[in-house]
């Protein structure tokens, strides 16, 4: 990659929540830049910071204290309409839980951002349909998410996140509620829109095989990272 803005930069990211009085300390200063184009894997123990920090990555939360850049641009000085903005059109976001509409079937849920973002009926359509072919669920455009296996439902939520053609994808133990070989194909499915699009990754993960897939393993440890490696080199 030549660009040279990375496409996330922390630098002293506290967070703490109120918490019986006072305070967690969530976060303990995270100094962390992502590059464009690369796909990281968050890993550590239960309770030590990552969804924390990914949600403060997504401005679903805000930082007690430090900066988050995002795409260039500084999360603090953004206004709610300009962070929604973010969220709806340049950061997908997958969550352990698949977090579908059960009474949309697959299509309308890959639709329901595109809606939001006023994209016309029929484009919207056209796109949806190309986007469920791309996870490989052409047949079953219109089923309701309860009649959809887990790793079905997963790919669906792949599909919406990308609805909007977002530069960067945030996932939340993506692969959690799945049995190893459809959380593998999970894992596939980002290496191919790493590959193919250059899309920028970055998911957590508690899954060992999941995290030897990405390009890079950053390492959490009570609030802070500890440790950032390139499991295995790969050709540019
Ligand atoms: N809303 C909250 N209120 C109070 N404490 C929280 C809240 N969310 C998370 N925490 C605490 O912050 C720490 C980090 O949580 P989290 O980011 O969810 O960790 P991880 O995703 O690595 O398991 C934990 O000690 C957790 O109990
Ligand atoms: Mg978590």
């Amino acid at each position: 990659m030549n660009r040279t803005e990375p496409a996330i930069r922390t630098r002293g990211v506290v967070k703490d929540y109120p918490y019986a009085g006072s305070a967690v300390r969530a976060l303990r200063g995270v100094d962390l830049s992502v590059a464009a184009g690369e796909f990281v894997a968050i890993v550590g123990p239960s309770g030590c910071g990552k969804s924390t920090l990914l949600n403060l990555l997504a401005g679903i939360d805000d930082p007690t204290e430090g900066e988050i850049e995002l795409l260039g641009r500084s999360l603090t000085t953004l206004n709610e309409g300009e962070r929604s903005a973010l969220r709806l059109r340049e950061v997908g976001f997958i969550f352990q839980r698949f977090h579908l509409l059960a009474v949309l079937t697959a299509a309308e849920n890959v639709e329901l951002p595109m809606a939001e973002a006023g994209v016309p009926r029929g484009e919207r359509r056209a796109r949806a349909r190309e986007l469920l072919e791309y996870v490989g669920l052409d047949d079953r455009l219109g089923h309701r998410p309860p009649h959809l296996s887990g790793g079905e439902q997963q790919r669906v939520a792949i599909a919406r996140s990308l609805a909007n053609r977002p530069r960067l994808l945030l996932a939340d133990e993506p692969t959690g509620e799945l049995d190893g070989r459809t959380g593998e194909e999970i894992i596939t499915l980002f290496e191919r829109l790493n590959h193919e699009q250059g899309m920028t990754l970055v998911t957590v993960t508690h899954d060992p095989s999941v995290a030897t897939r990405a390009g890079r393993v950053v390492e959490m440890r009570d609030g802070r990272v500890v440790g950032s490696e390139t499991p295995h080199s790969r050709a540019p």
